[in-house]
């Protein structure tokens, strides 16, 4: 069985002998109700565009997001992707070494060695629990360096509150460290108030965050995030950087994307109810634990032996495409990471599992 990652829907099509259009992908968690109309007739509507250099300063897009955000387009860093947004931002500060919370994003630590950083990982949980001990992190660190940390996040599920995140950025300013929240799953949360950090840039210099547009509006195939940070540091990014890296068209889309009304809204009364009915499903399955989702995935572990692999080998014989966490800290071939769906999807994939995880298990007794 080929070693997948998550949103290779091309390689993996390939690997199986099938066209991408016929693969269910559970991979990548990308929001299936989008992009959203508005953006789709943007993009088609800018076309024409195509024909000259993007805007390199991107005005537009960061005039739309310091309304939405409420931060000055000073402290906007665009990106081809929060990807993007965060090679700039780490070639920018140039830590001595970059803190990873594993499990984690493999993307964190394929930046930071692209850029010969250090990493330095540190788990996320001990004994059990899915929560950082503030002391262990901070007793590992020394100034000058960086920490990242993911919210929600992937691939747990789990969601630091605020105020968690905002002591911790308080403690590391002290200490000369940055620390980077990655937040770029929070748009599915409407309570954000709760959980983001974002208007804490303001305040501490030392913290920046992440935010991408490519899973919430469904754009990775055309790539938008951003940094918000302090206005030194994007003027620091932005006099070296090459502003062309955010095409036009993702620039167009970004701006739909985020003044739109009305969508974030229909997504987040779809997740509250998909959330609600994997409670009912993967939840109740006692071969099976489900890690309370906070934003638009969820991790489970099928614990009996060989269980989660040879249901993984079942799938891809569907052509259904699931992330099986093997090779990450703290994770293994136990537990897989599911993208939610619609309700036909999602149901779709549950009988095939229910199915799978019955049969075999029986087959064993
Ligand atoms: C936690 C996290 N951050 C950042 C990214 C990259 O986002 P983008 O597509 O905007 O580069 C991903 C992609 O899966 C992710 O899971």
């Amino acid at each position: 069985m080929m070693r997948v990652h998550g949103g290779r829907v091309y390689e993996y099509a390939e690997a199986h002998d099938a066209a991408w259009s016929e693969i269910a992908d559970f991979s990548a968690n990308i929001n299936p109700l989008g992009p959203p109309p508005a953006v789709l007739r943007a993009v088609t509507g800018s076309l024409g565009q195509i024909r000259h250099y993007p805007d390199a300063r991107h005005q537009a897009v960061k005039r739309v997001l310091s309304q939405r955000f409420g931060v000055e387009p000073e402290r906007i860093v665009c990106g081809n992707g929060a990807t993007e947004a965060l090679a700039l931002l780490l070639e920018a500060l140039r830590p001595q070494r970059l803190m990873v919370l594993t499990p984690a994003f493999q993307g964190y630590e394929a930046t930071a060695r692209h850029l010969h950083i250090p990493v330095l990982k540190v788990p996320l949980w001990q004994d059990g629990g899915v929560a950082f001990s503030q002391l262990t992190l901070v007793q590992s660190l020394q100034c000058g360096d960086a920490v990242i940390v993911n919210n929600p996040h992937n691939p747990t599920g789990y969601a630091f509150t605020a105020r968690e995140l905002a002591e911790l950025a308080e403690v590391l300013q002290e200490r000369g460290v940055h620390l980077i929240v990655d937040e770029s799953f929070m748009d599915f949360l409407p309570d954000q108030e709760r959980w983001s950090v974002l208007p804490l840039t303001r305040k501490i210099a030392s913290l920046s965050v992440l935010r991408s547009a490519t899973k919430m509006y469904a754009i990775p195939g055309l790539r938008f995030g951003f940094a918000v940070c302090a206005a030194d540091l994007a003027a620091q990014i932005e006099r070296v950087r090459d502003g062309w890296s955010v095409n036009q068209l993702a620039q167009v889309a970004a701006v739909a994307a985020y003044q739109g009304v009305g969508f974030d809204e229909q997504t987040w009364t779809w997740l509250k109810e998909e959330t609600s009915w994997l409670y009912t499903t993967w939840g109740r399955h006692s071969l099976i634990e489900l890690q309370p989702p906070h934003a638009n995935f969820f991790l489970v572990q099928i614990k009996q032996g060989g269980l989660a692999r040879k249901l993984l080998r079942h799938l891809e014989q569907q052509r259904v495409y699931l992330r099986g966490m093997a090779g990450f800290e703290l994770l293994d071939d136990t537990f897989l990471r599911v993208a939610i769906q619609t309700r036909g999807q999602n149901e779709r994939l549950w009988r095939a599992v229910e199915g799978f995880v019955a049969a075999t298990a029986q087959a064993k007794e």
